[in-house]
């Protein structure tokens, strides 16, 4: 629950602006006292009464504004700085995204998000059309935020304002105090506290020529989330991702590779010192066995193209593994029961393997929930059920605590 923090929300000038006020009365249902700060074009398309009167308080925008909440006896952009436990930016657009990460001061929003304490969290939920949120300038601005310590509630699917159909809705806004509750509780003293943590994520892709290659629909959604967890938990975490459009948890290195070889690079050369290894990435089993240079040209009705073995990063992970090093794997079917799971776990020499059946709609790839079933050495078997990625990664490294060995 939020009782008694102090919230600052944020509202930029894009048209899921109008969710606001609900977002606002969420807050205040959770027990948070909230500072609306609205950019000049969010006030046209929210209105400022609503704000004002959902929050019980004048909305500030501009910079010269004299009145806040906090000590009267400064200035307000610095005693807001102050009072606010949390700093939320919903919707945040494309242009309040780069006025932030270029450091500019230039209207309340922007001067406060300098002004906060450098320990509290900020959540920002970018929302704009999908070609917008897509392009390198705007990624390359969030991923320059979320390395400063911003959590970035990725966008929806869905239709937008534009006209288009694709990734940028904002989320609803109980799914941005769902968030922010999670930030701002206080994260339990983990046993993973100081544990150095490998977790790989996403697809890997495998080149046949210069323009093509062979991959997955992974996202890289759930191994995101189990690092982000683990981070949160004190972990040490390094996460090697394969090609993904997701910004890096808090606190998180990230290694990028293309590849299986090249994940299996980057990820061994943690393998020594590691407390636990976490491999959710969907590693390609096969590789084209001679990648072209430059274009592979038509010229048969058919081709064939002959693929050989990738190394299995897991498997050479648990077969050289030192005692107390632990080893958590993923099986995704299709299809068939746990049986597949128990021997993967087997055959990789897993501590645990989290077994997941692929449905396309509520479990699977580009989706932002999954139901897993646990399986552990001693047969133990913990279903959870379907569940955000998120909520679902922290119940998994519950699980996962009781079997680190003893300090
Ligand atoms: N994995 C890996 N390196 C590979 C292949 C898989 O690290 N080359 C890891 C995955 O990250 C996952 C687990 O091993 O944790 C999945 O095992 P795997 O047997 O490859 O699963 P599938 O590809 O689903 O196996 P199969 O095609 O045999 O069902």
């Amino acid at each position: 629950m939020l009782t008694g923090k102090n919230i600052i929300l944020g509202i930029c000038g894009g048209i899921a602006a109008y969710k606001t006020p609900h977002l606002v009365r969420l807050f205040k249902k959770a027990g948070a006292n909230v500072q609306v700060l609205a950019t000049a074009s969010a006030l046209q398309f929210v209105s400022e009464l609503s704000l004002a009167t959902v929050s019980r308080r004048p909305v500030l925008r501009d910079l010269f504004d004299l009145e806040g909440p906090g000590d009267d006896d400064k200035t307000v952009h610095i005693t807001l700085g102050e009072w606010a436990d949390a700093f939320v930016i919903a919707p945040a657009t494309a242009n309040t995204i780069a006025r932030l990460n270029a450091g500019l001061c230039d209207d309340m929003l922007s001067v406060c998000f300098i002004t906060l304490r450098p320990d509290k969290p900020v959540l920002i939920a970018p929302a704009m059309d999908g070609h917008m949120y897509g392009s390198p300038t705007v990624q390359r601005n969030l991923s320059a935020l979320a390395a400063q310590g911003c959590s970035i509630l990725d966008p929806e699917s869905g239709d937008l304002a534009s006209g288009q159909c694709g990734l940028g809705r904002m989320p609803e806004p109980e799914a941005i105090v769902t968030a922010m509750e999670a930030m701002l509780r206080p994260a339990p003293v983990s046993p993973l506290q100081g544990r150095k943590v490998v977790v790989t994520a996403g697809p890997t892709r495998e080149k046949l020529d210069d323009v093509r290659f062979l991959s997955n629909y992974s996202s890289g959604k759930m191994g995101f989330a189990v690092a982000r967890e683990a981070a949160r938990r004190g972990a040490d975490v390094r996460l090697v991702a394969g090609p993904v459009s997701l910004g890096t948890p808090p606190g998180v290195e990230r290694i990028d590779v293309e590849s299986a070889a090249d994940m299996m690079e980057a990820a061994s050369r943690f393998f020594g010192d590691c407390d636990l290894f976490i491999g959710a990435a969907a590693v390609a089993d096969y590789r084209p066995e001679a990648p072209v240079t430059g274009k592979i040209k038509k010229n048969d009705e058919a081709m064939a193209l002959r693929l050989v073995r990738n190394p299995d990063i897991l498997g050479e992970f648990s077969a050289g593994r030192k005692p107390g090093q632990l080893s958590v794997g993923f099986a995704l079917e299709t299809g068939g029961g746990i049986g597949y799971a128990r021997e993967k776990l087997e055959r990789k020499n897993l501590d645990l393997v989290a077994f997941n059946v692929y449905d396309g709609a509520t479990t699977g790839f580009e989706v932002d929930t999954n139901a897993l079933t646990l399986i552990d050495r001693a047969g133990n078997v913990t279903e959870l059920p379907v569940m955000p990625k998120d909520a679902l990664a922290g119940r998994l490294l519950d699980e996962i605590e009781p079997l680190l060995p003893r300090r």
